[in-house]
């Protein structure tokens, strides 16, 4: 992976080399560049003939047709939502701007570094973010969540369409989870009405049987009841 700054961010960049040398993002090819220019966090991927641009920049998103399944999976207004796996922030910030009180959980340090810039330059509310691994922090949290919502990277796809450009990206610097189910129990102990897991529809199955689901064309929400009353 390679750093490259402008003079206004040259503080920012020793710290994330730091940050890299300690952890698994030292294996990365240097064919990922991170820039940070002014308030700008962006990441050039190298890997492919015409490289790709991953920014946070989630504005477009708002008001699209089918962030409507959100509101299916999580019916109740103005709840709470734990979101296990930020990401790149995405269904985070739609859940957010669907008037849920959001709280988000990402192991990666890359990845909370671009959020985190996000919700700065946009003066973002209502968008919790913490740094960690969420199995532990459902461990220790005391608060119990209306919602749990968890969206692991999809192991085996059929279909190349659900495979965009962040999600290959994603791929490339996340390390896979190996705890995927432990996640989930300790998660329906935290949570007051769903755990809600999301799968490729035709991926092999391997979460816990669900209490039921809710599909759509490409992708199955595992439905778990919370048993917090
Ligand atoms: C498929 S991405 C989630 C994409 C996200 N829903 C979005 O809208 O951008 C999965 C993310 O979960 C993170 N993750 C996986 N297991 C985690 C864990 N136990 N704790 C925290 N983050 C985790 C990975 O680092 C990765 O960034």
């Amino acid at each position: 992976m390679k750093i490259l700054a402008d003079s206004l961010n040259k503080e920012k960049a020793i710290l994330l080399q730091e940050i890299i040398k300690n952890s698994y993002l030292k294996t990365i090819d240097d064919k990922i560049h991170i820039n940070l220019k002014k308030n700008e966090i962006y990441i050039i991927n190298n890997n492919y003939k015409v490289p790709s641009i991953i920014s946070i920049n989630h504005n477009k998103i708002l008001g699209k047709k089918n962030n409507s399944i959100f509101l299916k999976l999580f019916p109740k207004k103005n709840s709470t939502i734990l979101d296990c796996t930020a990401g790149l922030a995405r269904d985070g910030y739609i859940l957010k701007s669907l008037g849920f009180n959001v709280t988000m959980i990402e192991k990666n340090p890359l990845l909370i570094l671009m959020i985190r810039n996000f919700i700065k330059k946009n003066l973002i509310s209502n968008l919790t973010l913490y740094h960690g691994n969420s199995y532990d922090f459902l461990c220790q949290t005391k608060k119990i969540y209306d919602y749990v919502y968890i969206d692991f990277m999809f192991n085996k796809i059929k279909t190349k369409s659900l495979s965009s450009k962040n999600d290959e990206f994603l791929k490339t610097i996340c390390n896979d989870e190996n705890n995927k189910n432990m996640i989930i129990s300790k998660a329906i102990k935290k949570c007051k009405l769903r755990v809600v897991v999301k799968e490729a529809k035709y991926s092999k199955n391997e979460f816990l049987k669900p209490d039921y689901d809710i599909s759509t064309k490409l992708i199955k929400y595992n439905i778990y009841n919370g048993s917090c009353k």
